[in-house]
Parts: structure tokens; sequence; C-alpha cells
């Protein structure tokens, strides 16, 4: 087994902990276990690129388990997002694979990665500006064919300012509402697994703080969640287990914890 992934998250119980919310119901709720063959999601060893363009990911290994936080943090350009898009089905894979609960889905669309129960936050256009918040969120449910009123009710109670706002356009809102937007659409499709691409960027500190808030709550449902990060402290901080990736490959692995001690990671991404 890869030592990128060995590391068996902090065991911190305010994150992983049982809650009383049913966002994510089923027999996983609120438990933290290794999926039966490895980790819930990883996407491992991968090696590919846009297009038939070069090689960005080098080998990478990304991880994330039930009930835990794993962040992705590492400079601009490392390859964050492509590993995102990676995990996602957006990039071609020429080497590696990406597993799901298990089931090798290496090459299924990105759509049927969401039928499965992926849920992806991109970093870039993630919201419908010229949408209300509520068709953003009902754009969101756009797989399902159930009642979706108990789950829009749900993403209201995670994001009350946005029951407020429900009927503007989602482009009239501060950048930290739209990122709620964002992470609301993709519960929207009650997912399994959550994938945020920088969900705090370019927001306040204050409303960062908030944001991380929510993060944890929605992890504390048993929704695994794994974020890429430029707040790379903050970001460990709440991280069960982290990963810095360096130029599309592993630099280094391990919790939350152990990242934010190490010096040689402190020195290099963390500012001493
Ligand atoms: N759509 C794309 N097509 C081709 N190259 C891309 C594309 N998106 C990103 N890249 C390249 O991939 C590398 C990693 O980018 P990215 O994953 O966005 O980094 P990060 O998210 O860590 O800042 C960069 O060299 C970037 O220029
Ligand atoms: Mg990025």
């Amino acid at each position: 087994m890869s030592d990128a992934y060995t590391g068996r998250g902090n065991k911190d119980r305010s994150i992983t902990k049982e809650s009383t919310s049913d966002m994510v119901p089923g027999p996983q709720h609120g438990q933290a276990h290794p999926a039966p063959g490895g980790p819930f999601l990883i996407g491992e060893n991968m090696t590919g690129g846009y297009g038939n363009g070069p090689d960005i990911l080098h080998d990478c290994t990304i991880a994330v388990d039930r009930g835990e936080i794993a962040v992705i943090v590492g400079p601009n350009g490392a390859g964050k997002s492509t590993g995102m898009k990676a995990l996602f089905g957006m990039l071609n894979v020429r080497a590696g694979q990406v597993r799901l609960d298990g089931e090798d889905i290496t090459e299924l669309s990105p759509q049927d990665r969401v039928q499965k129960g992926m849920g992806f936050v991109p970093q870039n256009n993630n919201i419908f500006t010229s949408m209300t918040v509520e068709e953003n969120l009902e754009m969101g449910a756009f797989i399902r064919t159930d009642d979706i009123s108990g789950t829009m009710a749900q993403v209201y109670d995670l994001f009350p300012i946005l029951k407020e706002k429900r009927n503007q356009f989602a482009g009239e809102l501060s950048g930290g509402q739209r990122q709620q937007v964002a992470v609301g659409r993709a519960l929207m499709t009650k997912p399994k697994v959550l994938m945020l691409d920088e969900p705090t960027a370019g927001v306040s500190p204050i409303v960062m703080d908030e944001l991380f808030d929510r993060i944890i709550e929605v992890a504390r449902t048993g929704l695994p969640v794994l974020m890429v990060e430029q707040n790379a402290r903050q970001a460990l901080e709440i991280a069960d287990k982290g990963y810095v990736l360096v130029q599309g490959a592993n630099s280094h692995t391990g919790t939350g914890k152990e990242l934010l001690a190490d010096p040689d990671v402190r020195r290099s991404f963390l500012g001493g």
C-alpha cells in the first residue's frame, strides 16, 4: 500500500463524533471506519494531464475516508485543482486508479460520478449568477426524481442567510454567501462524498472561520469532505488528513497535526 494514504486521521472526535443531523442517512452515519478495500474515495498513483498535453499529476495519491475531512494544500500551480478534477473524471488519467467505496470508477464520466454520489464544487464558476439562490439549489438537485424539499430545508438550516436571500439573484450575494450557495448546491444531490476546491477563496478571515465551521458541521453528519485550501494553516487545523502537493506529486502526507508540526512543512508551506 502506498504510504501516501496510510496516515489514518487524527480521530478528533470533534469532527468524527456521532451527530443528530440526518443530512446523510445510511449505515455509515457518523461512523469513521475504512471502506472495504481502502478509503471511501481514493485517486491512487494518478498520472495524467489535460487532453493530450503533458502530465500535470505524477503518481499522485489523494484519498478521503468516512468521517474525515481531508485537505489538499500546496503552492499555486501545484496541481491541487487538477487532482480534484482527476478524481471527478475531468482529466485524462493515464496511469493509476480512482475508486469510490471500493469500486473502480476511473473510466466513468463526471455525470456518472455524480450519480454514484460525488458532489464537487469547482474553484471557479461554481454558481449560476443570473439565477436566484433557490433556483441554484434546485439546479443542484437535477439528478433527483424524489422530493427535494427536505434537503433544501437542511441546506437552509446550515446556511440561514440563504433562506433569507432565497429569491435574490446569486450574483448579488457577497463572496462568502456565493460559496454557501455553491456548497449548498452540491449538497442538494445528497452526495456520499463532498469535494470543495478553495471554498474560502476571496473571503475575509471571519467569513473563512464561519465557512470552516459549517464544513465541520457537514463532516460531522458523516459526509466525508475533501477540500483544497490556500489557507493552509487553518485548513490543516481542521483536517484529519492532509496532503501537501508540489509539482503534481505528493510532497508530504499525514494527519493535520503531523503536518502542522513538521518543520519542513512549516518552513516551506506555512511561513515558518
Ligand atoms: N485546463 C487546463 N489545461 C491545461 N493546463 C492546465 C489547465 N488547468 C490547469 N493547468 C495547468 O496545470 C498545472 C496545475 O494547475 P492547477 O491544478 O490549477 O494548480 P493549483 O490548483 O494547485 O493552483 C498548472 O501548470 C496549470 O497551468
Ligand atoms: Mg486551484
